[in-house]
């Protein structure tokens, strides 16, 4: 029998989701280098330390532009309801493999994700405005400058740490890298993990 599909990103969408992607791994490599010596040998990833520290805020600003888009394009899709506090709630049951909730495009943690991660971009591109030399960081008093990469370092942390979560999630439900390669999920995919989601899409009851 023939696998039916339901559209789930268009190709523009995919594009620019790898767009943020690349950049993400970029700077977290060039960016973990900068903060421990121990990981210094990754600014080779641009090269020269010299280049990797000179190229690394551009590619942040890329990144940042490109995860607007997304922005844009996604959060009215990531306002949290009731449904999804249900699936907050039994956070426990779904690691177990089961849902919970009667779930829409995206479910309860996508949302938390998405929201930490719009933060995350904030935090990083004002933090990084003010920490950037040879460029801004001479507008700003010192002490700033200071409280700015601190700021910087820990929105850093938090969205590395968030992002494992996200690309761990990704690849351990079945079938949901295809929406983001291919544009397209099965209907048994959504029926399972997005319900409502497949309901709005299909036009079935159930
Ligand atoms: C590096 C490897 C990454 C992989 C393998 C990956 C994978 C995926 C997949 C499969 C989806 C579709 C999920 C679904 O539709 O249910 C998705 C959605 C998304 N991803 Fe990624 N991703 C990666 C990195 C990133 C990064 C670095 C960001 C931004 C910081 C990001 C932001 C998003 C956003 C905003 C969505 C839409 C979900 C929403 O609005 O809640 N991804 N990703």
């Amino acid at each position: 029998m023939k696998e039916q599909l339901i559209q789930r990103y268009s190709a523009p969408e995919r594009i620019n989701h790898w767009i943020v992607a690349v950049c993400f791994i970029l700077l977290a490599i060039s960016g973990l280098a900068f903060f421990y010596p121990a990981f210094f040998w990754l600014t080779g990833v641009f090269g020269t330390p010299q280049l990797a520290r000179i190229i690394h805020p551009f590619v942040g600003v890329v990144m940042f532009l490109a995860f607007l888009r997304q922005f844009f394009r996604y959060y009215h899709h990531n306002f949290i309801d009731a449904e999804d506090v249900k699936w907050m709630k039994a956070v426990g049951t779904v690691m177990k493999g089961g849902e919970v909730g009667d779930t829409g495009r995206y479910n309860g943690g996508q949302k938390g994700m998405f929201w930490l991660m719009s933060g995350c971009m904030a935090l990083l591109l004002l933090s990084g405005i003010v920490a950037w030399r040879p460029y801004f960081a001479a507008s700003f008093p010192i002490p700033l400058i200071r409280v700015a990469l601190l700021v910087h370092a820990s929105s850093a942390l938090a969205l590395i740490a968030g992002i494992i979560v996200h690309v761990y999630a990704a690849l351990w439900v079945k079938g949901t890298i295809r929406a983001m390669v291919e544009g397209v999920v099965t209907h048994a995919w959504a029926r399972k993990h997005h319900p409502r989601w497949y309901r709005e899409m299909t036009g079935n009851k159930r």
